[in-house]
């Protein structure tokens, strides 16, 4: 009986649209970094957050934060072909990588952009997204809000095919 469930699980669970959430550098600083731009929640409280809402979505939701471009590269080299969809916050990678926007001009699923400020508000360097051209759609200056409403603009792309 208890294989017969866990076989269950496992094949409800193949069903489920799989998508990746990645943050970028010093973000996992969030509740501690500069609080008046970036907001007092951490990033384990944002990642509870998606979690959750991910589930309510019947959504397989993973999240996942490095202070490296070369980690970030090999977790979207690992996406293609294993997840259905990404949110991204590249945080100021966002300025600069080619690295990352090849990496997700490789994949052929649907990628939403995210950020906590309205980067266009800010510094003139803040201006520039090396990956707005690429992406599906794109999120800033919602605050950690940004992320629920990527994850379901996310689903909206995906339910249109
Ligand atoms: C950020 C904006 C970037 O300019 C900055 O380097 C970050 C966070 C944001 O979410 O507002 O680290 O991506």
């Amino acid at each position: 009986m208890e294989n017969g469930e866990g076989v269950k699980a496992m094949s409800d669970r193949s069903h489920q649209k799989r998508i990746l959430i990645l943050h970028g550098p010093n973000l996992n600083m969030l509740g501690k970094r500069e609080p008046d731009i970036y907001g007092h929640e951490s990033l384990a409280e944002i990642d509870a957050g998606l979690l959750k809402r991910g589930a309510e979505l019947g959504l397989e939701v993973e999240t996942f934060q490095s202070n490296y471009e070369g980690a970030l590269v090999d977790k979207i080299q690992q996406a293609a072909g294993t997840v259905q969809g990404v949110v991204i916050n590249p945080a100021a990678y966002t300025h600069t990588s080619v690295a990352i926007r090849d990496a997700l001009a490789m994949l052929d699923i649907p990628v939403v952009e995210i950020h906590l400020s309205n980067i266009n508000k800010r510094e003139p360097f803040r201006h520039t997204s090396m990956i707005a051209d690429i992406v599906a759609a794109r999120i800033a200056g919602f605050g950690s809000y940004g992320y629920l409403l990527a994850l379901e603009g996310l689903i909206e792309i995906l339910k249109k095919g």
